[in-house]
């Protein structure tokens, strides 16, 4: 008989979408798999959830890889020749949270473009693209991300003409669609709306989706081919991968439709946190299931709310550049968002 791990009943755990665990849905599915070995690409469970993967943001192929960032950098390697240079918007996730692995891996040079939000205009881009002077690096591909970690997204109108500028250049575009459904949602668009404007596509069935493990890469099949290979050379060849593939189809079957849900319980949330005077809520943020905020005061002691927070067994990450970040996620329902708001009334009044 399976028992789901007590962690969510003790903890409430906002830090990110990452820390969701699996449903029990999904822990019977895993025990259950049908599986075999994916390097020789006999394991049914996997092929399954790669042929649905691919056909939910309508590309020809899709492989599974272990995680978010593996995925970025495959695709990177796979689309790019060593001493390439990628033009990239300053503040996405491949420039500021994967270890500089793309100048280890990819062994390409990131030309950081300076964004809102992760928008970046043509002129941004024409600016930068390189001719083939002797001097120049070649430019080997664009890269977005839609939703962006900054809680908002990309309008479908940016993407499309950022789409149709590396057409006529002849340049790949690479999404980091980490939350595409999300952003798909928050458009009010499907993901394949998206998704039609770039030539590979990273998705994480590990965040709001709920899998404990694994990310999916999609493109052409040739493509995909390519990073099938590379995939091995990075040692993300698995072998009985069903076992968790099966949890990513629950995802994809049955998770994606919910996202709506974290969505709405971040509005909840912002509209608890504005009750409390000594809270900035960031409004223009809130497209997705994130919500951003600043203490007022200056000086804040932040380590002490955090920790005060743990102690009554809320988890929340200590701000960066003094903005707070919440997120909600399948774990996260209304009851637990009033309990939130109840602490963090209680801490406020006891400390300013
Ligand atoms: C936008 C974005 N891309 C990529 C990743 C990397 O995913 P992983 O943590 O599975 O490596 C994250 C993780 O939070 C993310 O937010």
């Amino acid at each position: 008989m399976l028992t789901l791990n007590h962690y969510h009943n003790q903890w409430i755990d906002l830090r990110s979408d990452t820390v969701t665990h699996p449903t029990e849905e999904m822990l019977d599915a895993m025990v259950k798999a049908d599986v075999g070995d994916d390097v020789y690409q006999d394991d049914p469970t996997t092929l399954q959830l790669e042929e649905l993967a691919a056909k939910m943001v309508e590309k020809e192929a899709a492989l599974f890889v272990p995680s978010g960032t593996f995925g970025n950098q495959l695709a990177l390697i796979s689309h790019t020749e060593r001493g390439d240079e990628v033009l990239i918007p300053e503040s996405n996730h491949i420039v500021m949270h994967e270890v500089g692995a793309s100048a280890v891996i990819a062994g390409v040079q990131l030309r950081c473009i300076p964004d809102v939000n992760g928008c970046i205009t043509i002129k941004d881009l024409q600016y930068r693209f390189r001719d083939g002077d002797i001097h120049n690096p070649r430019t080997g591909l664009i890269c977005l991300e839609n939703a962006h970690s900054s809680g908002k997204v990309i309008p479908l109108a940016d993407m499309q003409e950022i789409f149709n500028y590396s057409r006529s250049l002849g340049i790949p575009i690479h999404l980091d669609g980490a939350r595409i459904f999300n952003a798909a949602f928050a458009l009010k668009v499907d993901a394949t709306d998206i998704s039609q404007y770039c030539d590979s596509v990273m998705f994480c069935l590990s965040k709001g989706l709920c899998a404990p493990i694994g990310s999916i890469l999609a493109g052409s099949k040739s493509y995909i081919d390519r990073a099938r290979k590379n995939r091995k050379l990075m040692g993300g060849g698995l072998r009985q991968s069903g076992y968790l593939a099966a949890a990513g189809l629950i995802s994809l079957k049955k998770m994606v439709q919910r996202l709506p849900l974290d969505h709405e319980n971040a509005q909840y949330l912002a509209k608890r946190l504005r009750e409390i005077p000594e809270l900035e809520i960031f409004d223009d943020r809130l497209d997705i299931n994130m919500v951003f905020f600043r203490i007022k005061k200056k000086n804040f002691d932040s380590d002490a709310l955090v920790h005060y927070l743990s102690k009554k067994n809320i988890k929340i990450n200590l701000p960066m550049a003094e903005e707070f970040r919440l997120v909600t996620h399948y774990w996260i329902d209304k009851r637990k968002i009033d309990w939130v708001i109840m602490i963090i009334k209680e801490y406020m009044q006891k400390a300013l």
